[in-house]
């Protein structure tokens, strides 16, 4: 088969000539090149039947297609225009040949007519580079299912081919289709539009309708994946019954669509989005004009969202909002009062009468049907008329391209896979719009959301918002009259709102459906993270039922300002004062016996430490910090600490003078001479830092915060020492103890030596608060916690201040011929008198 010998054979297409040849037909202008036109001017779903029987489907017993004659005559309108004007194609004469596919049903005998020769055959050939077709291009047709079909027998002969409505994303796979371009945007963009509509309503509970057909399952399985991320819920899907090829409506038909409509009525949902072709909805709004259903906001989709004839069904405006998706209208001057207009006589067709035009070429109810609506048409202004319009235009560049026009064009001959390379570079301006196809071969045209509208005067689809698809956005959405009561935005949620602070809990399996329930105190719902769990706030925060936020715990710990603290304050102040004026006393009457019997230099060592204590009881009062707590479990308790082993150190030697100096006059000496009562102070002093240090080393200093158990909006401020409380006490307990027991021993000494009331006194106060403290704070935490703690510790320092060194101060002023050391001696002499 030698490589120039491209004829191996013929299959010659015989296309049954049905219609009568019409020279000065709508449907053909001879030309120098030929473009093809695909409409639906009568539409049927059943596509498939006609396959049974060897008959090409007769389009003309279908119901009219109001808008695919308009179509029609909008290409009709382009390439007389093109050809009017003289700039784009000088010297030649464009030409068409449109066939009408009435929906799906008759989609392939019009192709394979575009694609055979003049002599109506089409060779199989290895080549068809240099093979010419009747067509030079293919506009259309309009539903993405031809579309598909009429693209793979296209793809072949990469015959340029422009759909000017089919939608559908799967054509914008090159591989598959390497020959077809849109000028239309693709569903991607139109459901984002329509899910963009629901959001801007905040509506997310609607209901979804579609077609038995590509178109429906495609879409609607679209919009559900977009809206699963969007948080709208379907509240339910139908599938709309198929239409028969006679129309009627079937008892099964009308049982299934009382069914559906019944279920919308029920439905707490009012949005309802139909994705169907036009032709199957006639049936469905009767019915639903039959059960007087109302209240409804219908959402077109692009198939049926300027479909004029629906728009004039009796009744159809009391039954909701109408809102549609549709590209956007751009105004072709002249177009208006071109589309009434009958073909006129143009030049003859050659040859073409001699075998006859091709079949469904025909439309004779089309410019009638046409006319009655013609008002209508004409309000609504050019929307797919431009996709149309736009297509021939785009064509028309490329073969300016192909032609090299200049002044005028070279008319030599035009393959197909030449003009599409010029096709997919065509850049150029239409009526204000640029045209140029993106790499899928789209025209991203906008988008407008349209409501229709029964006011005679008044464009019955006006445009109410604008989706631009390079900003994936809805702009300037403008007033919609809605046909509610007042005027007010419907509202279409499974479940309301919760109110701020309340958390959902999801009621069956769609996440739109929900309770309410009220965020506990302690816990704040953030919106943002998680609508369906309240978090809970951190420590240092709370929250009222129903926050959305935690507000800072007030912060409670001891304050100048409460009379406890001043009462306690005051206390201090006298034990500090009272502390000073013993000192001056004491230093004063340092050589005198009541001094010397107190202790002597001894005494200072008290009071020196004591004076400190009280020093350091703004300590406890005011915010806690590491400072003061430090100070208060370091140098406080060593203060304290001090003081007891003073204490008992002297009661140990005022029994032990008496009865060790007796008894154990060795031992007295050995005490007496290295300092016992010193050493011993010093050596508990020591065994206290050491506790205290390494209190501090394993607690840290730090205050720490807790909640106040009976009001969780107060949290107390204290300072960490609870657990070293014990062990910080209990050498000072063990110190208490021993000296009350040395006290108690000494009970029957010279009444002038004899502290031992006072010292059991103390000491047993001491031991007892220290206890009740310790087991109080186990038990309970708050700020009244410090103010016991620092009410103890000073009553306990005025215990020693003035009960031990008070009843002295008292004999030195106001007994002096006590304090005398003949005084002193008699007593003592009486006392061992009395003993022996
Ligand atoms: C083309 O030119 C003819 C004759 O001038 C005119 O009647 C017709 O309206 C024009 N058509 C268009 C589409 O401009
Ligand atoms: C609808 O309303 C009409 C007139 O108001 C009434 O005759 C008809 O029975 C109603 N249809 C239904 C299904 O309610
Ligand atoms: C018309 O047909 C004749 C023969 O039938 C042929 O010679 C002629 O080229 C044809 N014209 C066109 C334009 O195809
Ligand atoms: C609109 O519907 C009414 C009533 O069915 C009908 O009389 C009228 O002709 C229709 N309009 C058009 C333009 O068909
Ligand atoms: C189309 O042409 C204009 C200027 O003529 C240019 O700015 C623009 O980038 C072109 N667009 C494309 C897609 O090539
Ligand atoms: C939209 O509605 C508001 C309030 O009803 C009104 O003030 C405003 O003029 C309306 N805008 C348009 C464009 O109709
Ligand atoms: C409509 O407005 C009127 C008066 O402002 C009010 O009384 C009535 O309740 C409103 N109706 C609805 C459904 O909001
Ligand atoms: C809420 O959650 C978001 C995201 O997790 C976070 O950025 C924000 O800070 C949170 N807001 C509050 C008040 O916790
Ligand atoms: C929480 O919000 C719900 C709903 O608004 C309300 O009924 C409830 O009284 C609120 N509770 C509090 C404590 O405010």
């Amino acid at each position: 088969m030698g490589p120039r010998a491209r004829a191996v054979c013929s299959l010659f297409i015989l296309l049954q000539v049905l219609a009568a040849p019409a020279a000065n037909s709508d449907f053909y202008l001879a030309g120098d090149y030929l473009l093809g036109g695909l409409f639906s001017l009568h539409a049927n779903m059943k596509g498939i039947v006609h396959l049974n029987f060897l008959q090409v489907p007769q389009c003309k017993k279908y119901e009219i297609k109001v808008l695919g004659y308009n179509l029609l005559q909008a290409m009709r309108f382009a390439v007389e225009e093109i050809n009017n004007r003289s700039s784009l194609l000088p010297g030649v004469l464009l030409g068409y040949e449109m066939v009408d596919v009435c929906y799906v049903s008759n989609n392939v005998q019009p192709v394979l007519y575009f694609l055979a020769r003049e002599d109506y055959s089409l060779p199989i050939q290895e080549d068809y580079s240099h093979y010419v077709p009747r067509v030079v291009a293919v506009i259309g047709p309009d539903n993405s299912e031809s579309t598909t079909t009429v693209a793979h027998f296209l793809s072949l002969f990469l015959l340029p081919q422009i759909t000017y409505s089919a939608i559908s994303d799967d054509l914008r796979d090159k591989q598959r289709f390497p020959a077809l371009l849109r000028t239309v945007s693709g569903a991607d963009h139109q459901i984002e539009a329509m899910v963009q509509l629901l959001l801007h309503f905040r509506w997310n509970w609607v209901i979804v309708l579609v077609s038995s057909d590509d178109y429906g399952r495609y879409n609607s399985q679209l919009l559900s994946e977009r809206l699963a991320p969007r948080d709208i819920c379907i509240a339910f899907q139908e599938t709309l019954p198929t239409l028969q090829p006679s129309q009627e409506v079937t008892p099964w038909e009308r049982q299934r669509l009382e069914a559906i409509v019944g279920k919308i009525q029920q439905s707490s949902a009012r949005i309802v989005v139909l994705f169907s072709p036009d032709l199957v909805l006639y049936n469905f709004f009767r019915e639903v004009l039959r059960q007087n259903f109302t209240g409804a906001v219908w959402i077109a989709s692009e198939s049926w969202a300027i479909d004029p004839v629906l728009h004039n069904l009796t009744g159809l405006h009391d039954t909701g909002t109408f809102l549609g998706i549709t590209t956007q209208s751009v105004p072709i001057p002249g177009f208006s009062e071109f589309r009434m207009r009958p073909a006129q006589a143009g030049p003859p067709a050659p040859n073409r009468t001699n075998l006859g035009a091709t079949c469904n070429q025909e439309c004779d109810r089309c410019q009638d049907t046409t006319a009655s609506f013609n008002a209508i048409l004409t309000l609504s202004g050019e929307r797919v008329v431009y996709s149309v319009y736009a297509a021939v235009y785009a064509v028309a560049h490329a073969l300016h391209s192909v032609l090299s026009c200049t002044q005028t064009c070279s008319k030599e001959v035009v393959y197909p896979w030449q003009l599409l390379q010029e096709i997919w570079k065509v850049n150029f301006t239409l009526l204000g719009h640029e045209i140029f196809f993106d790499k899928q071969g789209d025209l991203l045209m906008s988008l407008e959301v349209i409501q229709w509208q029964w006011d005679l005067s008044q464009n019955p689809f006006l445009s109410i918002a604008s989706y631009h698809p390079a900003l994936r956005q809805l702009k300037t959405v403008r007033n919609v009259s809605w046909h509610t009561a007042n005027n007010t935005i419907p509202v279409s949620m499974c479940s309301k709102d919760c109110q701020p602070g309340q958390k959902k809990k999801p009621v069956g399996i769609h996440p739109c459906c929900f309770e309410c329930l009220d965020c506990l105190p302690g816990t704040f719902l953030n919106q943002t993270a998680d609508e369906f769990d309240c978090q809970p706030c951190p420590s240092c925060a709370w929250s009222h039922r129903n926050d959305t936020s935690c507000f800072k715990r007030r912060l409670a710990f001891l304050e100048w300002h409460e009379a406890s603290t001043i009462f306690v304050a005051m206390l201090s102040a006298l034990g500090f004062f009272s502390t000073l004026t013993i000192v001056v006393v004491f230093w004063r009457h340092l050589h005198t016996p009541v001094v010397r019997s107190a202790g002597g230099p001894m005494c200072f060592l008290m009071l020196a430490p004591l004076l400190l204590a009280y020093a350091m009881v703004p300590m406890y009062v005011g915010q806690p910090t590491f400072f003061t707590c430090l100070c208060r479990q370091t140098f406080f308790t060593l203060c304290f600490t001090i003081c007891i082993s003073c204490i008992t150190v002297r009661s140990f030697q005022i029994v032990c003078i008496f009865k060790m100096a007796r008894r154990l006059p060795g031992a007295y000496s050995y005490w007496v001479r290295y300092h016992g009562p010193y050493v011993f102070v010093a050596s508990f002093t020591v065994l206290k830092v050491v506790i205290v240090v390494s209190n501090v080393l394993t607690m840290s200093a730090n205050p720490t915060a807790r909640a106040d158990p009976d009001d969780p909006k107060i949290i107390i401020l204290s300072c960490n020492y609870r657990k070293a409380l014990l062990f910080n006490t209990s050498l000072d307990l063990l110190l208490s103890v021993a000296g009350f027991s040395f006290a108690y021993m000494g009970k029957e000494l010279p009444t002038n030596y004899n502290e031992a009331k006072f010292i059991t006194f103390c000491m047993t106060f001491y031991f007892t608060s220290s206890v009740s403290l310790c087991t109080f704070m186990s038990v309970y935490e708050g700020v009244l916690v410090s103010i016991l703690d620092l009410l103890v510790t000073v009553l306990n320092l005025l215990g020693i201040s003035l009960g031990y060194f008070g009843p002295k101060c008292y004999m030195i002023l106001f007994y002096p011929e006590r304090n005398t050391q003949g005084y002193f001696s008699s007593m003592i002499q009486g006392y061992t008198m009395r003993k022996d």
